[in-house]
């Protein structure tokens, strides 16, 4: 009542501006507290490694060795070493993947004996696994095209947003299956900062719907999972962007992974500007404040007919657009 009077005060236009300022200082200030709580040294160090060491994987895929050569590798043991000495157990994947990492750039070069050694010193005091590889490879191309020849045209085409399922929980076993597919995703510097929330207990899954489905397709969703993204794993400046762009992308790998595993999806908006939401979602689930709610998904079996938006796609010539024409 009171929104209806104050909305035909200042009209639609001065309303939209109204609330597009209010949606953006509630970012604001939002961001500020959880840039707050990603910054706590034993993430930031954690962030700067997996920097620094997925460096070195793609520098020695190009073999560039001036620039192997030039790092400080006694600096990286010793921000792995503070990380064990701050609590983060040895196995852990970030460890075990940077330790990995740096041997095997270290076996490149030659010299570079007081790292070696260090880093083996390192290995045996704390028992790191080395059951990761790290470093580069070389793959046949014949190995990289072996899976081409099925039909994706058939495949990407088949696949529609589905907003109405049976009334089932998609099991652990299966959610593992469709995220691990879709844990193949690009990211920056290869730091996986998705993550995707879900659970096989109604009540909280009725929640999860509440909280982040479209109000009007809720009763056609019985399962929903929250796909979050990890500021904590960004630097300062990559803030405010990078989060919604390895976001999109995993996303784009998850539905396509859902439908590979003959389950049907439909994505919820769950913009920058939905701050509001994305704060109750994560009161709700205890999930952590340097997370950013990237979208959550209404995600289930098909029925036997499945009733979709017909969302034709441009024309091909409006979306991949010819320079030279
Ligand atoms: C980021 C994103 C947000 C979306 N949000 C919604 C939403 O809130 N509600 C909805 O019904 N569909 C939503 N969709 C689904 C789109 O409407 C749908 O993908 C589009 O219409 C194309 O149709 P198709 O997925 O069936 O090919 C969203 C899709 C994306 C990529």
């Amino acid at each position: 009542m009171i929104k209806q009077f104050i909305k035909s005060l200042l009209g639609e236009k001065n309303t939209q501006r109204v609330i597009r300022l209010k949606s953006s200082v509630e970012a604001a200030k939002s961001a500020w507290r959880s840039f707050g709580n990603t910054q706590p040294e034993k993430s930031s160090l954690t962030t700067s490694l997996l920097i620094s060491v997925h460096m070195l994987e793609k520098a020695s895929v190009i073999g560039n060795v001036k620039y192997l050569g030039a790092v400080k590798y006694n600096d990286l043991i010793n921000k792995i070493s503070r990380l064990i000495e701050m609590g983060v157990p040895p196995e852990d994947f970030s460890i075990a993947e940077s330790v990995a990492i740096i041997k095997s750039t270290l076996a490149l070069l030659s010299g570079h004996e007081d790292a070696k050694s260090q880093l083996e010193a390192l290995i045996s005091k704390h028992n790191i696994p080395l059951n990761l590889k790290g470093g580069s490879e070389k793959i046949p191309s014949a190995e990289i095209l072996k899976h081409i020849n099925f039909d994706f045209h058939g495949f990407v085409s088949s696949r529609h947003s589905v907003r109405k399922f049976k009334d089932t929980i998609i099991s652990r076993e299966k959610i593992y299956d469709i995220v691990r597919d879709a844990s193949y995703y690009p990211s920056a510097c290869n730091r996986q900062p998705c993550k995707v929330y879900f659970s096989e207990d109604r009540e909280k899954i009725a929640d999860i719907i509440k909280l982040g489905a479209d109000g009007f397709l809720a009763a056609g969703i019985h399962d929903c999972l929250i796909v979050t993204c990890d500021r904590a794993l960004l630097k300062p400046y990559e803030l405010d962007d990078q989060e919604y762009i390895n976001g999109g992308i995993f996303l784009g790998y998850l539905v396509m992974s859902i439908h590979a595993h003959g389950l049907g999806a439909c994505l919820f908006q769950c913009t920058r500007a939905s701050i509001g939401k994305q704060d109750r979602i994560r009161r709700r689930f205890g999930i952590s404040g340097s997370e950013v709610i990237v979208c959550c998904i209404g995600i289930g079996e098909l029925e036997d007919e499945v009733s979709c938006a017909c969302a034709q796609r441009r024309p091909v010539e409006t979306v991949a657009v010819n320079l030279d024409s």
